[in-house]
């Protein structure tokens, strides 16, 4: 199965792949990991990436879509994969469809996770990452409890660059919304509930789809 995850900066979609591909077994393919990780090791993509990122702009989009072409050529994507963060562009979007025309694949759902504004707002600024496995977690982490690694904040989740994420996602990523919607594969889930709640959701729309 191949999933596209939609929703605004902090709507659990990072939460909910990690969890999804352990329920799964299938790849998860964060743009946004791929981007961090490209400027935490001071690569030419990792520093062209790095001023749209720290300023909550989206970088441009032949650098992104160049990065999944390659990474959807990998062997663990051929098992089904979650796109977590792209596409963010209608332009992204028409060149995934292209891409996965050539592999001979297609998207089975574009799950749509909904959460108002405050609530997101609330939860990027108390976001806190390990620097080691990359858990997801919170500032009352002091430490990260699945492997006590050094848990820290991202750039891009101060108050200036949370605001103008907001906006970059109404503006750019929000027509992703009709664009799956006229596909007949958009599927919204409340994301303003209990992780494991969320997670049995997306489960219930995964088992409409495997019937
Ligand atoms: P990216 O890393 O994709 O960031 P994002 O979309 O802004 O999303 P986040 O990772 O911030 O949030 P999330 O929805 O994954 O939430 P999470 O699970 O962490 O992109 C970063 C930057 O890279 C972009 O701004 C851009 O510059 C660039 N980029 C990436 N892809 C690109 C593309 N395709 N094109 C161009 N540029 C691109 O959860 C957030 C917090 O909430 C956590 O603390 C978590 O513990 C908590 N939480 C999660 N679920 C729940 C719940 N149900 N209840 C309570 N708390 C919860």
């Amino acid at each position: 199965m191949n999933f596209v995850l939609l929703g605004a900066p902090g709507a659990g979609k990072g939460t909910q792949a990690k969890k999804m591909v352990r329920e799964y077994g299938i790849a998860h393919i964060s743009t946004g990991d791929i981007l961090r990780a490209a400027v935490a090791d001071k690569t030419p993509l990792g520093a062209k990436a790095k001023t749209y990122m720290d300023a909550g702009d989206l970088v441009p989009d032949q650098l992104v879509i160049d990065l999944v072409k390659e990474r959807l050529d990998k062997p663990d994507a051929k098992k089904g994969f979650i796109l977590d963060g792209f596409p963010r562009t209608t332009a992204q979007a028409v060149a995934l469809d292209t891409e996965l025309s050539e592999l001979g694949l297609e998207i089975d759902g574009a799950l749509s996770i909904n959460v108002p504004n405050e609530q997101i707002v609330a939860r990027l600024s108390s976001r806190r990452l390990c620097q080691e496995c990359g858990y997801i977690g919170s500032e009352a982490d002091l430490t990260c409890p699945k492997c006590g690694g050094k848990m820290y904040q991202r750039d891009d989740d101060q108050p200036e660059a949370i605001h103008n994420r907001l906006e970059v996602y109404d503006k750019q990523t929000a027509p992703l919304i009709d664009y799956y919607k006229g596909k007949n594969l958009l599927y919204d889930v409340d994301g303003n509930r209990p992780v494991d709640q969320v997670l049995n959701d997306i489960k219930e729309i995964v088992s409409e789809l495997q019937a």
